[in-house]
């Protein structure tokens, strides 16, 4: 079964038009909870980020306004020791009746790990992350007390009461490197990518699979795959929309507003490598997949766009769904009005083309 995924945003300031120091907008972050919940949306990702807001008190907000829809934690091991995150993340899974999913971070950048005080190598990371996940799992599901000894967690008899509702909790991870396949593949019970050509994807994929049967798997996580949609009523109109997109992120870049500084560094993360390079090959792929916002924000997170009427971009995702993405994560550029779209125009075509499939 197909599900959507989107973004949370705590305010209205977006990457066209940035609003410099916004806070949290209460009413805002409200709103936009509800539409994604009306419309019809599955999840909302809580991203994390070293500068920015707590996602368990963001994803507390939401849970709490809303009736279906889960959020997905983001969640970097170096910030909180595993025994807290077992039980705030069990927590909040109870006070939202279990709609909790917690995804996974190893740290794709030194410099921003450091920021924190993380100074492990990113192999280390990725080894702290397999542990991580091992205790969290042994917390939410072991009825006796335990103990844990190894390179990066030690504690003695520790004891949690606070079950998730479900037994447990969805574990999500995502990354493009070596590691990041091992342990999503063994581990995860969905693995996240960012929007890549179909042949790139589908590579991914059996990698992941691959790593899963290694490891003994019967079952095989579920694949997430995400983009940022750029909509129109018809396809022309989307284009255009879509260079205006491009020229708002590439002038809002060099006046210092942008996600990422005018003069970057070369991303450390493998995801966003993989992004630039396939961005260098030719501005499209496949039927609808767009390159130049992954170049015009240096690949910092989630920046490949699918560009043409809600039926094309539908098409596109369904061409995912087929191969094998069951989680599609959409989010614009005009956040909230473009969730707004998506729910009215493009799910509705998705969900109406799997019914075809499966007929
Ligand atoms: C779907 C998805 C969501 C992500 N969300 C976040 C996030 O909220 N915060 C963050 O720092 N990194 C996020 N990442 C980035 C990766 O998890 C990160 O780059 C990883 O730790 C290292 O990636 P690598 O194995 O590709 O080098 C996300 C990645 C994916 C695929």
């Amino acid at each position: 079964m197909a599900e959507f995924i989107s973004v949370t945003f705590p305010n209205a300031s977006t990457e066209l038009n940035p609003i410099p120091n916004a806070g949290i907008d209460r009413d805002y972050l409200i709103r936009y909870a509800r539409n994604l919940d009306d419309y019809g949306f599955n999840y909302t990702l809580v991203p994390y980020d070293s500068s920015s807001y707590d996602p368990f008190t963001i994803g507390a907000t939401i849970l709490a306004v809303t009736k279906q829809i889960k959020v997905i934690i983001a969640l970097r091991p170096n910030t909180l020791p595993p025994t807290v995150a077992a039980k705030a993340l069990a927590t909040l899974d109870q006070l939202g009746g279990g709609r909790v999913v917690v995804h996974f971070i190893a740290g794709g950048s030194d410099v921003e790990q450091a920021k924190e005080g993380d100074f492990l190598t990113k192999d280390q990371r990725y080894a702290r992350l397999e542990d991580y996940i091992r205790i969290l799992r042994r917390a939410w599901e072991s009825a006796e007390p335990f103990d844990w000894d190894s390179q990066f967690f030690t504690f003695k008899q520790f004891s949690n009461r606070v079950r998730p509702v479900n037994k447990t909790i969805p574990v999500s991870v995502g990354g493009s490197s070596d590691e990041a396949y091992r342990i999503g593949g063994s581990l995860g019970d969905i693995f996240g990518l960012w929007g890549e050509p179909l042949k790139e994807t589908k590579e991914q994929i059996d990698r992941i699979y691959a790593e899963a049967e290694k490891a003994g798997r019967v079952d095989r996580p579920r694949i997430w795959v995400t983009f940022r949609p750029i909509v129109a009523e018809t396809d022309e109109l989307a284009w255009e929309k879509a260079h205006r997109t491009l020229d708002a992120l590439t002038t809002n870049r060099a006046n210092g507003q942008g996600k990422v500084p005018a003069v970057a560094p070369a991303p450390q993360n493998v995801g966003s490598q993989r992004l630039l390079e396939i961005a260098a090959r030719g501005e499209v792929q496949d039927r609808a997949l767009w390159y130049p916002t992954v170049t015009a924000t240096n690949a910092r997170g989630a920046s490949t766009a699918l560009v043409g009427s809600p039926q094309t971009v539908a098409d596109s995702i369904l061409d995912y769904i087929k191969l094998g993405a069951d989680l599609i994560s959409i989010r614009g550029y005009d956040n909230l009005n473009d969730a707004i779209d998506y729910g009215r125009h493009v799910l509705p075509r998705v969900r109406d083309g799997l019914k075809s499939l499966e007929s």
